[in-house]
């Protein structure tokens, strides 16, 4: 069975993803990762990143893999590399590539064959798994979601001002919507689900309840 996760940054994909696969024992596929991942190679061999083809050519010849919740490339553990702002602003560029997102669309239905899957991304649903037994589209006000990531980063001990981080993710969620190809939107058959005042345990409690039923 597959289970699609889209949704914008910050509305809690990545944790009740990685929450709920291990919840039901199934694989957890975290797509940002992959594409992350195929930038921050991009960036080390210089491929320019408004070359499409050279992009797609890369992508297709890496071996992305996930083991143990962390992220290789081949064999080298790129888990903390791909998660510092440099790749994350680089990375936008890679995923606008309509070639690259080809590639990452067949290795990412390669990685889920034969397999209970539960993927993350942006367009997992509309796009990727089209026939995903469930697909979810996470999503919660632009305002909380910012508060969240506010939180998270005090937390952190990053001194940022909300207004900063809320202009960051309206810029990002634009750009995820208005992408030419793969863009951001809920699957037509998608159940929306607005996680602004729940819990992280109360979304992954209400996502098994719709696991359950559908394999009911
Ligand atoms: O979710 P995350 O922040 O790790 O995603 C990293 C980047 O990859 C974002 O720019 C996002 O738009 C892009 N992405 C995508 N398609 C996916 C997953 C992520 O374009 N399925």
């Amino acid at each position: 069975m597959i289970i699609t996760l889209d949704g914008p940054a910050g509305a809690g994909k990545s944790s009740t993803a990685r929450a709920l696969a291990r919840r039901l024992g199934w694989f957890y596929m975290d797509t940002g990762a992959m594409y992350r991942a195929a930038t921050l190679v991009a960036l080390e061999r210089q491929v320019p990143l408004d070359d499409s083809a050279a992009l797609a050519a890369l992508a297709e010849s890496l071996s992305i893999v996930f083991r143990d919740d962390r992220v290789f490339v081949g064999d080298r553990d790129v888990s903390g590399e791909i998660r510092t702002e440099r790749i994350t602003a680089a990375t936008r560029r890679v995923a606008d590539a309509a070639p690259v997102r080809d590639v990452m669309k067949r290795m990412q239905r390669r990685l889920a064959e034969g397999l209970d899957v539960v993927t993350e991304g942006r367009d997992q649903g509309s796009v990727v798994f089209p026939q995903a037994e469930l697909k979810v589209f996470l999503t919660a006000s632009a305002e909380e979601r910012a508060l969240r990531r506010h939180r998270e980063e005090a937390a952190r001990g990053v001194a940022t001002s909300l207004e900063a981080i809320l202009d960051a993710q309206n810029r990002r969620d634009e750009g995820d919507r208005v992408r030419e190809v793969g863009a951001m939107r809920a699957a037509d058959d998608a159940v929306v689900v607005d996680t602004g005042g729940l819990t992280p345990d109360e979304v992954v409690e209400r996502l098994a309840q719709l696991v359950e039923e559908r394999r009911a």
